[in-house]
């Protein structure tokens, strides 16, 4: 379900509310990236852009303040589209986007001086676009130096960051809708994984059935999917995904779909073969131990840093039982030994963006958790076998179990439970799945 323009709408109008007077704040659509030659990749919205404007289409501008809202975008070209489809246009636009004024964004840079014309502060996320920034000073420069002829320029120019990802931060309804959606897609996509890997395929098999879930039911890679089998669950962000599936490995799975501007971020690790080893699964156990308790921790009032604390001792005390670590507990948590075992943070925001929009600490201390936020909670263990602390039974093990979570006024909401992560589930499915095979 995509929000309606009423919605875009009304986060316009609360944007323009929390807004200075006298200001002007500036949006722009993300620019075309260009993969080789005259070849483009597949075009992405900016989040922000899209957040307030609801338009997924390249060349537009959107311009708000007290008593304004201007949009920009291209006018339909017959030339254009013969290459490139159809676009809305001007006349659309202005029917259905609700935006306002609508205007042929060839004309922006023209209009813009007037845009800033005797505002106080300019609202503009500088420091994206190099070439783009110059061109927005330049010509907040230029009204400021007019001004002996009496109009004047923005002697402020302030990021919309504070304002419009305090409010990205907190899910508005069609939003926890739109990330269940994509919960829902990415949990068939890891089921089709589960359900249908064998030794033999390769990591980029395995990715090609995760695109096709994803993609048969309208949704894409809210990032690019790492399939990680044996010792390459231990390299955190592994996309080359060229190896072959070998017997009685793990294969570690972080991968979510994106609908609709909102992206899932999970991770499953599961055997290649029927069964987890009794290395495999201790790592897996204390690793699902740490993720459950950090959930139940994911409450309004924790913080980011509290649940990634609650993760770090639980992870530490199983290492120490393990023998991975030595000393105690104490020693550990203070010397932070377990980072050559666990390495990354616990969460991070979720939504538009896999590493959503946010700050987490807010004058200088962690922020607390509220109802409506989302999160993920992705505990792993890693004994890479090129870290000469692993210890040599576990060397080529890397667990991750990732999940979202929907913080609430009661229990936290795991969005993606339905994916399996249970030891004894998660075998079950392998088995059928290898014995369908067999
Ligand atoms: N998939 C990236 C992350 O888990 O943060
Ligand atoms: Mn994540
Ligand atoms: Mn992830």
């Amino acid at each position: 379900m995509k929000p309606d323009a009423q919605c875009f709408a009304s986060r316009r109008m609360r944007f323009v509310e929390s807004m200075p007077e006298d200001s002007v704040a500036v949006f722009f659509s993300a620019p075309q990236q260009t993969r080789n030659s005259d070849v483009h990749y597949r075009y992405r919205q900016d989040s922000d852009f899209y957040y307030l404007s609801g338009f997924a289409e390249e060349e537009a501008a959107l311009a708000l303040g007290p008593g304004l809202q201007r949009f920009y975008l291209r006018p339909r070209e017959r030339n254009r589209e013969i290459w490139e489809g159809r676009r809305m246009g001007l006349e659309e636009a202005q029917s259905q986007l609700g935006l306002g004024e609508t205007r042929d964004i060839n004309e922006f840079w023209k209009e813009f001086p007037e845009l800033l014309k005797n505002r106080s502060q300019l609202i503009y996320a500088f420091g994206l676009d190099e070439k783009r920034d110059g061109r927005v000073f330049a010509a907040a420069r230029a009204l400021l130096q007019r001004a002996r002829g009496g109009d004047s320029g923005p002697g402020t120019i302030a990021t919309p960051d504070l304002i419009l990802h305090e409010m990205r931060l907190v899910k508005e309804a069609a939003e926890v809708q739109l990330l269940q959606e994509a919960a829902a897609i990415t949990a068939a996509g890891h089921l089709a994984l589960m359900q249908r890997a064998r030794p033999g395929m390769y990591e980029y098999e395995l990715e090609a059935i995760l695109l096709y879930e994803f993609r048969r039911q309208q949704a894409e890679e809210g990032y690019p999917s790492i399939v990680a089998s044996g010792p390459n669950a231990c390299i955190l962000h592994h996309i080359r995904n060229d190896r072959q599936l070998q017997n009685n490995e793990l294969v570690l799975v972080d991968a979510g779909a994106e609908r609709n501007f909102l992206t899932a971020d999970v991770t499953r690790t599961w055997p290649s073969s029927e069964r987890f080893t009794p290395e495999q699964r201790d790592v897996y156990e204390l690793t699902l131990a740490a993720q459950e308790a950090a959930i139940v921790a994911t409450q309004v009032g924790a913080t980011i840093d509290s649940v990634h604390d609650c993760a770090v001792r639980i992870l530490c005390r199983g290492l120490l039982d393990m023998g991975a670590l030595q000393g105690s507990l104490d020693e550990a948590l203070e010397k932070k030994s377990y980072r050559s075992f666990y390495m990354h943070r616990t969460g991070h925001w979720l939504g538009s963006d896999v590493h959503d929009a946010g700050l987490y600490h807010l004058r200088g201390k962690p922020r607390p958790l509220a109802a409506g936020m989302v999160c993920t909670v992705e505990p792993g263990l890693y004994f890479s076998p090129d870290e000469p602390a692993s210890p040599p039974s576990l060397r080529g093990i890397g667990v991750r179990i990732e999940d979202d979570v929907l913080v609430g006024v009661g229990k936290p909401l795991v969005l993606t439970a339905a994916i399996p992560k249970d030891v004894a589930e998660i075998e079950r499915i392998r088995l059928t799945a290898t014995a369908a095979l067999r």
